[in-house]
């Protein structure tokens, strides 16, 4: 996949900005016992700098009240969900705010979009999701079998990439919609757009991109990817719990979607139920203008994708790090392709034999480590690999991670696996 740097002049972003970035954070204050937190758990959802914490409260102490009133407060209410509408546009490379709609999170947003996809297909269309896709690019379109749509599923290989050829042979003159996450949750693994996007347009299929995992990590530019929809989630991304869709522009308004007479009809709008969370919308501007300021450039787009480049590329040191210190230990190993040449999201799981993974990450918990453990939600992956009983220990890493977090995190490993040796 290609990173997008165009126009990009980049500012260093190293451990002195990372010692910087940290202050901004306060949940990383925080401490169990003797030690502080570390967490480890990005992929998971990512902490919140201070900018954030208060533009949400800003909203609840300045604008509390609902869209649609003659009053100055809701007329504020008005501008600052075109604002953030306007980052997410900025953060995607969208054409324009009128693309993106919001939700309450990404799987509640692609159960909406497949609602209204599913009106225009009739029994017998076929659908394409993955074995590597997280359930919330999976279940929704699953659903639809219940239709009459057949669901055909793309292997995934012994290396963690998605077999191609087994993707081409699941797409067919039928095929109406492919559903593929541009990067796993569980193994890191980038996948390969290009080939996804040119089987799509082969059979005039609408593609459909869980950038969930992507958005955390690569500067994204929708219109480059050529995608139709495109869904991701801010809490991935330094923000508040708040689901984003990217429409193509004019397809959202050619779909039947779930929406009451009594609401906007045309899009963004016309696929957003009920009321937005609006103070937290403005936590998410604050969350796209906060990395913004880690970049350079004329524009909020251009520091976006500047701050997103150098971003990648110091966690991907630190993902490269972790994933080097321990695969030294014995009976390790580490699942997903390598983090090198990459593209490869900076997010390393492992098995550890003899040790399940919720034992290991009670350990690392009980020293002030959080990592995740189990199957994340993508849990056909673990299916795959037949990982489901022993689960995997997944580590990911954030802007305000260090490698002092990865030195306490191999020394944690370490001690488990010289007693797992001494017991056995
Ligand atoms: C790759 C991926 N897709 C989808 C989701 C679901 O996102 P949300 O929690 O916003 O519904 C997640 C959440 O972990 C994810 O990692």
């Amino acid at each position: 996949m290609t990173v997008f740097l165009t126009e990009v002049n980049s500012m260093p972003y190293t451990a002195t900005e990372c010692a910087r970035a940290r202050q901004d954070f306060p949940a990383l204050a925080r401490r169990h016992g003797e030690h502080t937190l570390a967490f480890l758990d990005g992929p998971g959802g990512t902490q919140v700098p201070n900018r954030v914490i208060d533009a949400i409260s800003e909203g609840y102490r300045r604008c509390n009240v609902n869209v649609g009133g003659m009053f100055d407060t809701s007329l504020e209410v008005v501008e600052e969900v075109a604002k953030a509408r306007h980052a997410i546009a900025d953060f995607l490379g969208a054409p324009s705010p009128a693309e993106i709609s919001f939700g309450p999170n990404m799987t509640t947003l692609n159960f909406a979009l497949s609602h209204a996809l599913a009106r225009a297909l009739v029994p017998g269309d076929e659908i394409v999701i993955t074995q590597l896709d997280h359930e919330a690019n999976r279940g929704p379109w699953l659903k639809l079998a219940e239709r009459g749509c057949v669901v055909r599923e793309v292997r995934l290989g012994p290396d963690g990439c998605l077999d191609p050829d087994n993707f081409a042979r699941q797409v067919t003159s039928r095929t109406r919609i492919i559903a593929i996450g541009l990067a796993s949750n569980s193994l890191g693994t980038v996948t390969a757009l290009a080939l996804a996007r040119s089987l799509a347009r082969m059979v005039g299929a609408w593609l459909v991109c869980d950038a969930v995992h992507y958005a955390a990590h690569f500067p994204l530019d929708v219109q480059a990817l050529d995608c139709d929809f495109l869904l991701c989630s801010a809490y991935k991304f330094y923000g508040p719990h708040i689901g984003v869709l990217y429409s193509r522009p004019g397809l959202l308004d050619q779909l039947q979607t779930d929406c009451l007479r009594t609401q906007k009809q045309e899009a963004p709008y016309r696929i957003e139920t009920g009321t937005l969370n609006h103070p937290t919308l403005m936590g998410v501007t604050a969350a796209i203008d906060y990395l913004a300021t880690w970049g350079n450039g004329t524009t909020r787009r251009t520091q976006l994708l500047s701050a997103m480049g150098v971003l990648a590329s110091y966690e991907h040191d630190l993902a490269r790090y972790y994933a080097s210190e321990v695969s030294k230990f014995p009976g390790v190993r580490i699942w997903g392709p390598p983090l090198d040449p990459g593209p490869r999201a900076p997010t390393v799981s492992i098995t550890l034999e003899g040790i399940p993974a919720t034992q290991a990450a009670t350990h690392l918990a009980s020293l002030g480590i959080q990592v995740w453990a189990g199957h994340f939600y993508a849990v056909r992956v673990l299916e795959a690999y037949d990982l489901v009983k022993d689960g995997l220990l997944r580590t990911g890493f954030a802007m305000y991670n260090t490698r002092e977090e990865v030195d306490r995190l191999v020394q944690g490993l370490r001690q488990l696996v010289a007693r797992a040796s001494v017991a056995a």
